[in-house]
């Protein structure tokens, strides 16, 4: 099976590139890679529709006037396109604490943890910036014999990282069938006891010491008080998956239900807090 390889350059990168592969993923296309003012994308060719691409950009040029969106098509033979994939599709190091990589790459030492992820399409390989700083603020839990949930786990890398980090219990759930398989092939692959789950907040009945969510602004202001209930008091919680602009609002909806914002890390504009719940 031949691929097409869609190459889009934008004139702002920012919030535009997530929102258009958010958009490809809906008329087939299965992969991406960033490039410095875009990505490229990659859908089967017997897949392709040009209608729809061009449906999708006239509506995208039309709610974003602002924004110049450009692009360039080629087919590209599969074996070329796995390769030329896996070329380019780099592992990604969180300082000196954290590795995530994929099959194939090798594992590397002077790392306190090597976690290999299947580069599906679910979010949570650590490239994004909400998962990368989730990760560093991991780096500073004392996770020793500690109930951890991940909510909106994608791939499951922050579940496996707590557990490897010696977690007592990890639950990692998500609402998508899709992440919720590949969250279970991740486990599986770093050999680690997570409890993955198709779910969402309104599931929830124990109790936990360390609640992760990287989800959105809006799920997360909707969820805050559900996510709160469900934290001992004294325990931490972790939210990433909005931005600096955001944090005023997350953090008022934060304290209106007994939580304390004790770090605000952030990076490429995007924010990572914590949460410690009151008595
Ligand atoms: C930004 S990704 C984060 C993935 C991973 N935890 C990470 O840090 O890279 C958000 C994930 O939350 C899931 N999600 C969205 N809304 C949700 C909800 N209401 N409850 C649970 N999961 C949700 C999505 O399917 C997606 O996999």
């Amino acid at each position: 099976m031949n691929y097409i390889e869609l190459e889009l350059s934008l004139s702002s990168v920012d919030i535009y590139s997530d929102i258009l592969q958010s958009d490809l993923c809906d008329i087939g296309f299965e992969s991406f890679l960033d490039k410095k003012d875009g990505f490229f994308a990659y859908c089967q060719k017997d897949i392709f529709n040009q209608e729809d691409l061009d449906f999708l950009l006239n509506a995208f040029r039309e709610n974003n006037p602002s924004v110049n969106v450009s692009y360039d098509i080629k087919e590209i033979e599969q074996q070329d396109w796995n390769m030329e994939w896996e070329k380019s599709y780099e592992a990604v190091l969180v300082d000196d604490f954290c590795y995530i990589r994929a099959s194939f790459h090798p594992p590397i030492k002077n790392v306190e943890f090597n976690i290999e992820i299947s580069p599906k399409m679910s979010f949570g390989t650590a490239h994004h910036p909400t998962t990368y700083q989730i990760i560093q603020l991991l780096r500073d839990e004392p996770l020793e014999g500690k109930d951890v949930m991940d909510m909106g786990t994608g791939t499951g890398v922050l579940a496996i990282l707590c557990k490897l980090k010696g977690a007592k219990s990890v639950d990692a759930w998500d609402n998508d069938e899709w992440a919720y398989e590949n969250a279970k092939e991740n486990v599986m692959k770093n050999n680690v006891e997570v409890d993955v789950k198709l779910g969402d907040a309104s599931g929830l009945s124990k109790s936990y010491d360390l609640f992760i969510a990287n989800i959105n602004r809006n799920i997360l202001l909707q969820d805050m008080a559900t996510y709160s209930k469900h934290l001992r008091t004294g325990g931490t919680l972790l939210l990433s998956g909005f931005y600096d602009n955001d944090v005023e609002i997350l953090e008022k909806c934060a304290n209106e239900n007994n939580l304390h914002l004790v770090t605000h890390i952030s990076k490429e504009n995007w924010a990572a807090l914590r949460f410690i719940k009151k008595q």
